[in-house]
């Protein structure tokens, strides 16, 4: 098992016991890593299809390709130079971390959040200053009050992994205003398309002002290309053009960037995973009442449980011997929590089950 999972799932999946338990349950549900339970998108396979013979040549213009398309769909004037691909908005994040930071410069980053900002901030050398959220929500003004003049970059996640909750427009407006100039501000936001409060930010408008942002997202999510690794970044051109010298030739695969552009005209897919999202939502909201388990409200594609009745290792060690994998908040400093991943009707149905199984 490659998944990602915490120090107690492991030891039971290692264990021969467990091992056994998992072979004689039914097929695992894998809720924990926020992938898309519909699959990838069908015109995005089509186009894999269409590239296969075609893989031996290096990738010339797929990217360019790709970021012709991200310049249609975003819109907002943006020009090419203002957008970057990479092997997933994890690896446009170290690209962003290994050229925007020099070691020994201050990071802030809200905790808990994506852990990916501590690590590579820690990997680069750097310092994370980490800024507790207030109501499991990102307190930009908080955010501000941990900035002084050794700060030199700021990381946002919005929707925030794990809480799914939101910072609004005019909130990052407003932070955007008060930003000293020598920080960068990072916007995650690799779940916005989940997103559905009118007050979502629309950061083209930030960055079109010529604030020195950069906006990461990815195909892992909606899209359901998690395995083949794209993402990308769009912002300030010249934040982009100094990320761009940690691209390798030849940087993105060329079935990456056709599966991607080809998902991006997949307005089928795209709309079932939104809905299949929305109902993920109301499902949950309705089954942790029922089941007395209290949960944040999410602007995700994933729900945070809290008020457990039990420890929530206990809760995800005894989920994963009946063969569905959650994610553990210990794995991100709450150890009271659970995150879920909404899955389609019958998937979120047994995930409940099992709780109610475990819990009951
Ligand atoms: C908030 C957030 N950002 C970035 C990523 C990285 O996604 P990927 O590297 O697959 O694009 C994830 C993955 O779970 C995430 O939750």
């Amino acid at each position: 098992m490659t998944v990602q999972s915490s120090l107690a799932q492991r030891v039971y999946v290692n264990s021969q016991p467990g091992r056994e338990r998992l072979q004689q349950s039914q097929q695992l549900l894998k809720v924990s890593s926020n992938e898309n339970a519909l699959g990838p998108s069908p015109l995005a396979l089509a186009a894999i299809e269409e590239t296969l013979s075609g893989i031996n040549r290096y990738p010339v213009d797929d990217e360019v390709f790709l970021v012709q398309k991200l310049v249609q769909r975003i819109g907002g004037g943006l020009a090419s130079d203002q957008f970057l691909a990479g092997n997933g908005s994890g690896d446009v994040l170290r690209m962003i971390v290994q050229t925007l930071l020099t070691a020994g410069d201050k990071v802030v980053i809200a905790a808990p959040t994506f852990n990916l900002y501590e690590i590579l901030a820690k990997n680069f050398g750097c310092q994370p200053i980490l800024v507790p959220l207030r109501n499991y929500t990102i307190d930009l003004q908080q955010v501000l009050d941990a900035i002084d003049e050794t700060v030199r970059m700021v990381f946002i996640c919005n929707p925030n992994n794990p809480t799914g909750t939101i910072v609004t427009h005019a909130e990052v407006g407003a932070f955007l205003a008060a930003l000293p100039e020598q920080v960068i501000a990072v916007f995650d936001e690799a779940y916005m398309e989940f997103a559905d409060d009118p007050d979502f930010p629309r950061m083209l408008d930030y960055i079109q002002q010529g604030h020195r942002i950069v906006v990461t997202r990815t195909f892992s999510k909606l899209h359901g290309l998690a395995g083949l690794r794209i993402g990308y970044a769009f912002g300030d051109s010249d934040l982009l053009a100094r990320v761009r010298q940690a691209k390798l030739p030849f940087h993105t695969g060329r079935l990456a960037c056709l599966a991607a552009a080809a998902a991006l005209d997949d307005e089928a897919h795209i709309a079932q995973t939104i809905a299949l999202a929305q109902s993920g939502r109301s499902y949950y909201y309705r089954a942790c009442a029922e089941l007395g388990f209290g949960y944040v409200p999410t602007q995700s594609n994933y729900i945070l449980l809290t008020d457990l009745p039990l420890p929530s290792e206990q809760i995800a060690v005894a989920a994963l011997s009946r063969g569905v994998m959650i994610r553990q908040g210990e794995t991100f400093h709450l150890p009271e929590t659970l995150r879920i991943t909404f899955a389609r009707p019958h998937e979120n149905e047994r995930v409940i089950e099992t709780l109610r199984a475990i819990c009951g």
